[in-house]
């Protein structure tokens, strides 16, 4: 990803019938109508809520035929690699968190990518120099794209828990696909954001931009027929189609020898995949982490993911406020500060727990939370914050010192909730990584590869110094995708999970204590202005948050520091990113939530819409 000084206006309309055909794999033409765009939605009969109304469609259409959550989530997922191909699709991983109606179970599926075995933990450095690469550039090579792990998730998820087969799951992808759909405002200021990376790659070109190399315009009818047909095949041959065959042929071909622009200078360092890398890769089912808080069992994603760790041990230390009592203002400088804290850990402690030991029954522990809220005062702490030890016994209340600066983390991603008329439920969060990805289409196949391997550190924090999240043969890098399910009493109460990197903790951390602890509706909690830290020396606002009194009274009589969330993608880039929720009303009656503003607003549907 390339951030471009363009800001385009979410309210643009759309304009139908565009007379230039920008490339082979667009055309102008009627087009089906995509469903309503509403970020909240209440009914039975299942629930499905995404960043895009066709993706949650696909996901209702298979519900209304009898698929269940599982199904519910694949066939979203994979529509959502149609229409919005920047965050989503076959080329990249994600981790699912699924609540099992019938046996009352919190299951997990790490459907993350892999290092390549040619991986090393030099790979991100300069050999002449040693030094780092930069963070960017090195995100746009091929040499950034790990494993897609997305069809093996889809898989296993289907294979263990699905009603449906594969094929039956990808098909409203296929019909979103060939039928096409409208570009939006949207649409086009993530691929403004992604334009070097594209034009470098024909392939990349022709799915996606006009012959000049420029975004499409907003109403033009986008078709895909090579995803289309990449996920016939998948369906009709079944995951091995990548993993073992043709397709995967020509993701390793894309990947090791990309077929480059004349004069392009992005793209500088092929990739290094061969086909035992693809032979190799394996969706594990995990356990999932669990906390309690409040009363609720909180579930979400283990490592390789962050997510559970880190939204677990920031609960367990507010467990010790009761901030519902406490002025907003002190509770909100509690929430700073638990995420300050518990991010310094996640950095120092959490990597691929098959490479790493990764003490996670500590950072989960109730005894070791109480080791860093007692290091919370009256003033904001200074970061980087050293991290705690969280290996037992405890010590009493050890003294703070700072830390080295985290690596750089960015790139873009989405979550999917699904629930069905059977109670099961699927939190989903899934990404190529950066919008676009590493920018490359895998060619004649139409879905673009991840960069997802630069979420691995590139050098320790300091020469020599431990770090768990450098690459490695065959390595999960770090992640901070992992969707929470919330039980109350034995029975799911709510889901939420989000994008937006390594701000994707803080942003369900904030939805948790604005729905538990402040007693807002989880479509307020979801709307409202975020912040977050992530043991960074000021902590990222959304303007309605920078520009409150909250924010001036954390600064003035707390010392908390924040900066102002901003940047070409408009409301998003830079920023906490979007989310997805679910509530259980009871019942049989979901409400699911979708955004309402964030990145133009995400899109909610019912089975039986109901009041
Ligand atoms: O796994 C991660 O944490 C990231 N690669 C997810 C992608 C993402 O959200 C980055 N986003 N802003």
């Amino acid at each position: 990803m390339r951030s471009l000084p363009v800001v385009c206006a979410l309210s643009v309309a759309m304009a139908i019938g565009l007379a230039f055909s920008p490339g082979a794999r667009a055309a102008a033409g009627p087009g089906a109508a995509s469903p309503v765009q509403q970020p909240v939605a209440a009914g039975t009969g299942g629930a499905v809520a995404s960043m895009d109304p066709d993706a949650s469609q696909a996901g209702i259409d298979v519900l209304e035929r009898g698929g269940n959550a599982i199904d519910a989530a694949v066939a979203t997922a994979s529509a959502l690699g149609v229409t919005i191909p920047f965050v989503a699709g076959p080329g990249g991983g994600g981790f699912m968190v699924i609540y099992l109606a019938r046996s009352h179970q919190v299951v997990t599926i790490d459907g993350r990518e892999t290092c390549p075995a040619a991986c090393t933990p030099a790979m991100f450095t300069d050999p002449r120099t040693g030094q780092p690469l930069n963070y960017t550039a090195a995100s746009d090579q091929p040499l950034a794209t790990g494993v897609p792990s997305m069809v093996a998730t889809w898989a296993k998820a289907i294979s263990l828990y699905g009603h449906e087969s594969l094929a039956a799951d990808l098909r409203p992808a296929i019909a979103v696909a060939r039928r096409g759909f409208r570009v939006n405002a949207d649409f086009q200021q993530l691929t403004e954001s992604d334009l070097p990376e594209l034009q470098a790659y024909p392939a990349s070109r022709a799915l996606l931009l006009t012959p000049a190399g420029n975004p499409l315009p907003v109403g033009y009818l986008l078709r895909n027929p090579d995803l289309a047909r990449t996920y016939e095949l998948l369906g009709r041959y079944g995951p091995s189609y990548l993993y073992d065959g043709p397709l995967g042929q020509a993701v390793v071909a894309a990947d090791d020898h990309p077929v480059l622009t004349p004069g392009q200078t992005v793209v500088t360092r092929p990739g290094i995949m061969t086909m035992s890398d693809l032979r190799a890769y394996q969706a594990r089912v995990l356990p999932p982490t669990h906390v309690r808080y409040r009363g609720l069992d909180i579930y979400s994603m283990a490592p390789p993911s962050s997510s559970g760790s880190t939204v677990g041990e920031a609960l367990n230390i507010l467990s010790g406020y009761n901030l519902s009592a406490e002025p907003r203002a002190t509770a909100l400088f509690h929430y700073l500060e638990a995420s300050r804290l518990s991010y310094a850990d996640r950095n120092a402690y959490v990597g691929d727990p098959r490479y790493v030991s990764v003490p996670l029954a500590g950072l989960l522990s109730p005894a070791f939370a109480a080791t860093r809220r007692c290091l919370i005062g009256s003033q904001a702490l200074a970061s980087p914050a050293a991290p705690g030890d969280p290996h037992p016994p405890y010590a009493a209340c050890p003294s703070q010192t700072s830390a080295p600066a985290p690596a750089s983390e960015g790139g873009h991603t989405n979550n999917i909730v699904t629930v069905d008329k059977w109670g099961n439920i699927v939190a989903y969060t899934n990404t190529i990584n950066f919008f676009g990805g590493s920018g490359e289409t895998v060619p004649g196949y139409g879905f673009l590869l991840n960069n997802e391997m630069t979420d691995f550190d590139f050098t320790p924090p300091s020469a020599g110094a431990y770090d768990p999240n450098l690459p490695a043969d065959g390595k999960q890098p770090r992640s901070s995708m992992g969707p929470v399910i919330a039980l109350a009493g034995g029975k799911p109460v709510f889901s939420v999970g989000a994008a937006g990197g390594s701000t994707i903790i803080t942003t369900i951390l904030q939805i948790i204590v604005n729905h538990v602890d402040f007693g807002m509706s989880m479509p307020a909690a979801l709307a409202a202005p975020r912040v977050s830290q992530t043991n960074s020396a000021t902590s990222l606002a959304e303007p309605d948050f920078y520009d409150s009194p909250l924010a001036q009274q954390l600064a003035s009589q707390f010392g908390e520091k924040f900066s102002l969330a901003t940047g070409p993608i408009l409301p998003l880039d830079n920023y906490p990113g979007d989310a997805t929720a679910l509530q259980i009303l009871g019942g049989g009656r979901d409400e699911a939530i979708a955004e309402p503003v964030r990145l133009g607003g995400g899109s909610a549907l019912v089975v039986h819409p109901s009041r």
